[in-house]
Order: C-alpha cells, then structure tokens, then sequence
C-alpha cells in the first residue's frame, strides 16, 4: 500500500514523542511491504516563531493533499498567563480541526494489564476497563461565538450546537457501540444547559435507529464521578466538545498515565492521530517523555485511516510485550515493582520496533 503521511510535530514533546510514531510507521512499511512517504509542516508555537502564524496556509495546504496525519502536541508556557497574546499555539490546532471537518474525536482508554499499579486508582476497581470516548470536535464553546464587554471586565463564551453537528457524530458512536458492548453513554448537563436539551432530544432519536444498543444519560458531574467510581460500567461515551476534553484528561488515569492515550479525529475528509497529552514543557527537552500515546496513535492511523488491522495489531501488541518485559517511561514506573527497566523516549521507541521484528520473525501473527 502506498500513502502519503504528514508529521506535524508542533510544540514541546510533540517534536521528541512523534520521532517515535514515525520510527515505528517505517518499521511497519519495511516489514509489511508498504509504502509511506512523509513530509512534515509547521503548526503552533513553533509555526508563529517561524511565520508569525500558528497555522500557515503552507501547512494546510499540505494537510489537504494528505492520506493520514500524526501531530504531536501544541503550546507554550508563555502563553498561559498572558492573555494579552492575541495569537496563540492552540488556534492553530482548533482552525485545523475545523478546516478538516474533523468532528469526530475517538479517545480510547484502554487499560493494559502490566499498569493496573501505575494508576492511583485500586487495580480491583480498574481491571477490565474499556472505554471508547467520542468527543464531539468542532462545536460547543471551542467554536461559539467569544468576546469581551463593558471595556473588557465582562467576557463570554457561546455554548452552542446544531441539530446536525449532533446528529453526525451520534452516528459514530451508535455504530461503534454495536461493535463492542453495545452501550452508549450520553454525557451533558441538560438539567441545567440549553444546548444540552437538544443534545439528550437529538441522541435520543438517533438511538432509534439502533435498538440493539442500549442508551444511557448522564450529566456531566455524575459521569465525572463513576468515571473513577466503576470506569468497568462505561462502554462508548458520547459528548460534546468541552466534557470530552475534561472527561478524557480524567479518563486517562484510568489507562495509568495521559503518556499511553492515543486519539484519532475523524471527519468526512483525512484523519488525524495524536496523543490527548499536550506539550508538557516541564518535561521538554529532558528525552524521558513516554513515546507509547504516539505510537498508539500511529496505530489508530494504520488501523482507521488505512484499514491495515493485522499491522495496527502488531503495534499494540509490541507496545504491550515491550511493557510485559517490565519497560517504563517515568511516568508509567511504580516504585513498588523490582522488577521494572526505567527507559528514555528513544530507548522506549528502540524496544517497541525491537518487539516488532520479534513479532514478524516468529511469525505469531498470522498475516
Ligand atoms: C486536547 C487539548 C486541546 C483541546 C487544547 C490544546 C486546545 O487539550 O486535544 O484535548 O482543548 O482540545
Ligand atoms: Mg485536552
């Protein structure tokens, strides 16, 4: 199979975590047969230092003659306490996402087995879990109308959704769901928020069409809650822009570290692959970050974009040999496991490609 792949590296770790994706994308081009051809562009802090904007036209002209995208994180401390910055990393991350029409952000947390003690969470309520998040991703408050008034001392943010913006990304999460358990949960706050009554209306009838799955509400508060109270009871999530955000930073507690989730965007045109972790410049530069969220994400790619499911597998399944041999990235060691190798970003890509020649070799997945 032949595809053209663009690497946006963007900000902070993004740069040292995507090296790795993109270390394990060749890897599977060579030992399956494929072609890949990869370019690379400018998005976010590093794009305003270079052109003065977060997003250049160059960049997305890239991104829309493109089969598949894997981008790394955006941001910069600088920002974060100065609102006065007018142009920001983040926007070039949320105009993409609109320009694409990528409306549909999957998040799944799932839990390998060898982290059930890298979680605060007891490892008796954890096991088990699968969660498949669908955040809705170019409406809400993200897109709604901002502003300021009365000479600046009032601000405001417009929640707002369409029927169809609803309606599409429903869809998704009703035919996923029919996949796996067959259960979705709605999240909102509908007792409270407009916008969340026609979410619960608009979910409610597209779950009509899908009578063997069953349908569940939650609000947003309640859901925050069992999220970490029994995360077994979850099996598809739908919710809109700014719960997904939230619910899946929490989320990842479960899977023992934001470093192991991965994220696919979908729309009706190209995906994007990305860790949910963002720049983390606290840690930049250090080389100890966890490459796995990337090269989870390069899977999703493999298995989503391109419809490879045996090479998307064979990925996994490296990551999880790699962490059964006891490999761990700081954020993912428990002090209390003897038996635990601290590895570095580089040295956790070189294992994960290692396990995948093992794989190939042994040939213990049939291709
Ligand atoms: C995410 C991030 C982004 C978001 C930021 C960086 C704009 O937190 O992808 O979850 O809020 O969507
Ligand atoms: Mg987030």
């Amino acid at each position: 199979m032949k595809k053209k792949i663009t690497i946006l590296p963007g900000d902070g770790i993004g740069q040292e975590v995507t090296r790795e994706g993109k270390r394990v994308l060749e890897k599977i081009a060579l030992a399956f047969e494929h072609q890949f051809e990869f370019d690379e562009a400018l998005i976010g802090h590093a794009a305003i230092e270079a052109t003065g904007n977060p997003l250049p036209d160059e960049t997305l002209a890239k991104l829309k003659a493109t089969d598949a995208i894997l981008f790394g994180a955006v941001g910069h401390p600088k920002y974060d306490n100065d609102p006065t910055l007018k142009v920001r990393p983040e926007q070039g991350l949320l105009k993409m996402r609109k320009e694409l029409g990528l409306y549909a952000n999957l998040r799944p947390i799932k839990l390998f087995d060898e982290l059930l003690d890298a979680s605060s969470i007891k490892p008796e309520i954890l096991k088990g879990s699968d969660i498949l998040f669908f955040r809705e991703l170019t409406g809400d408050v993200y897109f709604g109308e901002k502003g300021r008034r009365d000479e600046g001392q009032t601000a405001y943010d417009l929640m707002i959704y369409q029927r169809f913006e609803i309606e599409r990304i429903a869809h998704k999460a009703f035919a996923a769901a029919r996949t796996r358990k067959k259960k979705v949960t709605s999240v909102d706050k509908a007792n409270v928020l407009e916008s969340s009554r026609l979410w619960r209306q608009v979910v409610t009838e597209v779950a009509k069409g899908y009578p063997d799955v069953q349908l569940e509400h939650q609000f947003v508060d309640a859901a925050a809650m069992k999220l970490i109270q029994s995360p077994r009871s979850f099996d598809v999530v739908l919710t809109g822009n700014l719960f997904g955000d939230i619910l899946t930073d929490e989320a990842s507690q479960i899977a023992g570290s934001m470093g192991m989730l991965a994220s696919a965007s979908v729309g009706d045109t190209v995906g994007l692959y990305e860790p949910i972790h963002g720049s983390a410049h606290d840690i930049t530069g250090k080389g100890i970050a966890n490459p796995l969220a990337s090269i989870l994400s390069a899977a999703l790619m493999l298995d989503i974009s391109f419809g490879l499911k045996t090479e998307a597998q064979s990925v996994i399944r490296a990551v999880e040999q790699t962490l059964q041999q006891g490999f761990r990235t700081a954020d993912i060691a428990s002090a209390a496991t003897q038996h635990e190798k601290l590895l570095n970003t580089v040295q956790m890509g070189n294992q994960v490609v290692k396990e995948i020649d093992r794989i190939m070799t042994s040939k213990s997945i049939t291709v």
